[in-house]
């Protein structure tokens, strides 16, 4: 099968795109608004680019009433923001948090999840994450209609206990098993690991979590 992208829709390019671009990391952002109320929302549309200068980057669409998503606007407006990296423990509220609330309510309070502050950014990052990137903005582009790419600069690492050795900066297998973002409401974690050559036979064929 060949496809040529200009001949489909932009709603058949992206279920191409995020079903065949698998698994993606989550960018779990958090910030406030100028009213106050914590905000967070997750972003699969997210990679790390480059570690000198250490930058990440995020795409934000818009949401189903074509307004500018809450969490691009307060980034827009600070020039800063948070990004939480998801987990198994915290994949039930990442999700929750995905649903479009009204900009009044915080996804923090709908999630159970609780805000802490941060050493740098005026935003709150998640305290429940497994770890979190306090960033200001490195280059905002506009790609498309309602859509906007934001390149971060990571200032400070933030990491649950456990989660980072503080000697060697190495990154705990055990107490870090983030999820991956498939497509819709499907993801994946990171259980089996294995290292090449060889090691993939070592996982008996078809099996599972
Ligand atoms: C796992 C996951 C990944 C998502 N990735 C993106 C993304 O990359 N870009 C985007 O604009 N929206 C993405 N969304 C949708 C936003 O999370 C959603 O629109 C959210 O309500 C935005 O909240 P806000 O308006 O408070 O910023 C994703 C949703 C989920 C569940």
């Amino acid at each position: 099968m060949e496809l040529k992208l200009t001949d489909i829709s932009p709603l058949e390019r992206y279920k191409l795109l995020i079903g065949l671009v698998i698994p993606r990391p989550i960018a779990w952002i958090s910030t406030v608004n100028e009213a106050g109320v914590n905000n967070c929302a997750p972003f699969s549309f997210f990679n790390v680019l480059c570690e000198e200068p250490p930058l990440v980057v995020t795409s934000f669409n818009v949401r189903s009433d074509g307004d500018t998503k809450h969490t691009l606007k307060n980034i827009q407006r600070t020039g800063e923001y948070v990004v939480n990296l998801v987990d198994e423990v915290n994949a039930d509220a990442m999700h929750i948090s995905s649903y479009e609330f009204p900009e009044a309510e915080s996804e923090f309070e709908k999630a159970g999840l609780t805000p802490a502050p941060c050493a740098v950014v005026k935003h709150p990052r998640i305290a429940e994450a497994a770890a979190s990137f306090e960033c200001k903005v490195w280059k905002r582009m506009e790609v498309g209609p309602g859509r906007e790419l934001v390149f971060g600069e990571i200032l400070v690492v933030h990491a649950r206990e456990g989660v980072i050795d503080p000697a060697s900066k190495r990154i705990s297998e055990t107490a870090y098993n983030p999820i991956g973002r498939l497509f819709a409401a499907r993801y994946c974690t990171t259980r089996q690991r294995f290292d090449l050559p060889g090691g993939l036979s070592s996982l008996a064929p078809g099996k599972t979590d």
